[in-house]
């Protein structure tokens, strides 16, 4: 199987940056998730790279949601980046990782009037995604005292080849302003006394592995900041969001970089600028093409059965990866006790939860399996633990960073105290 660098056997063992999984899994317990911190930097230093070689006004935002470790976060933040933020929890995280107010975008389709108090005491722009939201906001920010910068979650009704779950940006998603009517709410924006239109924003889906839908979509954005300039709104800045998509299946599917992406996208947004006249900053928001593959999931065999066909039972479910339940996700499975054996066995990964949709990895070719085997499953940095759940009351696993040869928790792992730490005793009970 294809591997990243950062991923290696030796001695039969998987090794992640040189760090030994079997010697992870046995030193911190299963089930565990491991992440490289170099790689998470690494990526983040291609995509500024690949874009601010080509024009200097460029911001890397990285997507929250992918991954709310403060560790990571803390790295992206000592590099210069921001992030695109879909809560007030989201919020809180990237103000404590270190990253800067103004680098900082608060989207959301779906905001409390808590959250826009809290995007304008903390002076973050907005994206806002309807009128009726705009009204709001102005409102806070009068209460405020303030002027609050927003730019408009524009709906750019575009297909894109992906999970019909995560694409953003198609006519009936619900996300956004119908591109169409876009000049008219920035028209309404202008009229409102504590508001400043200042940007423009998309996001037209995730797991894209195809460049052109990102140029698609720069071509209607610059279209319409041409109209935008045109009406007198002083664009500071272009998002187009994230979404590049990682090859899951590591043999068969392309390897896009930033630097696919930038080429591609890049000439379609200067050309775009350069019509209107304007120099604004580019703002992108990758999440999963930042931190996917820097993470793996190392989980125990607790047994092997052969019914209709052979199943191995692992200690981690969609309780740790909702994906592969979620969205019939692809998830690279590895035994790393065994890697360099002869894939002779097909066997059915599946979770500890009481569901028959418990399963991380079906029809995989593996070693013969046993009892305590590790089996790491690839490329779980992205929406992995971030979608995590206590479900069937189990506590959620810890987190280990690694770098350089250093290895140290950056989540410790739930207890049973955990489970019960928030409830409370109704007073009649
Ligand atoms: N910006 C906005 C406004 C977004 O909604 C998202 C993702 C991103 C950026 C980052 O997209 P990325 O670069 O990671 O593709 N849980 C799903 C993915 C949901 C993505 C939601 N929005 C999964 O596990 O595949």
């Amino acid at each position: 199987m294809r591997l990243p660098a950062h991923l290696t056997i030796k001695n039969s063992h998987l090794h992640i940056e040189g760090h030994d999984c079997v010697g992870l899994a046995q030193q911190y317990g299963t089930p565990l998730y491991v992440t490289s911190e170099d790689r998470v930097c690494d990526l983040f230093r291609s995509y500024q790279k690949a874009l601010g070689s080509r024009y200097p006004k460029v911001q890397v935002l990285f997507a929250a949601k992918a991954n709310g470790n403060l560790s990571v976060m803390r790295a992206l933040a000592k590099l210069g980046a921001g992030a695109d933020v879909f809560s007030s929890g989201e919020l809180h995280l990237a103000l404590e990782a270190g990253m800067q107010p103004g680098r900082l975008l608060f989207n959301g389709s779906s905001k409390t009037p808590e959250d826009l108090k809290l995007a304008v005491e903390k002076g973050v722009k907005v994206s806002v995604d309807s009128l009726d939201e705009l009204h709001q906001l102005d409102a806070a920010a009068r209460t405020a005292g303030t002027i609050a910068e927003i730019a408009f979650r524009v709906n750019p009704a575009l297909e894109v080849p992906t999970h019909p779950k995560i694409a953003t940006g198609l006519a009936t998603s619900k996300f956004g302003i119908p591109h169409q009517e876009i000049p008219a709410a920035y028209r309404e924006a202008l009229a409102c006394k504590n508001i400043k239109p200042v940007g423009i924003h998309c996001h037209i889906g995730s797991q894209i592995l195809d460049v052109e839908p990102f140029a698609k979509a720069a071509e209607v954005m610059v279209r319409i900041a041409k109209e935008l300039t045109n009406m007198g709104v002083k664009l500071e800045f272009i998002d187009l969001g994230g979404g590049l998509g990682i090859p899951y299946h590591h043999d068969s599917d392309p390897v896009l970089t930033p630097e696919d992406y930038a080429a591609k996208v890049m000439p379609v947004f200067l050309a775009g600028i350069k019509a209107c006249g304007i120099t604004p900053e580019l703002w992108v928001e990758p999440g999963r093409s930042l931190v996917a593959d820097s993470t793996v999931l190392l989980t125990r065999v607790n047994s092997t059965k052969s019914a209709h066909k052979r199943f191995a039972n692992v200690d981690a479910g969609f309780n740790l990866l909702i994906r592969p339940a979620m969205y019939d996700a692809y998830h690279e499975v590895i035994a790393a006790n065994k890697a360099d054996a002869s894939l002779a066995t097909e066997y059915t990964v599946t979770g500890p939860i009481c569901e028959t949709g418990d399963i991380l990895a079906p029809d995989r070719k593996l070693p013969q399996l046993a009892a305590g085997d590790v089996i790491a499953v690839l490329d779980a940095g992205a929406y992995g633990f971030a979608m995590s759940s206590q479900y069937n009351s189990r506590p959620r696993c810890p987190e280990v960073l690694i770098t350089g040869t250093k290895a140290a928790l950056m989540r410790r792992g739930e207890t049973i105290n955990d489970l019960t730490a928030t409830m409370q005793r109704p007073p009649w009970q």
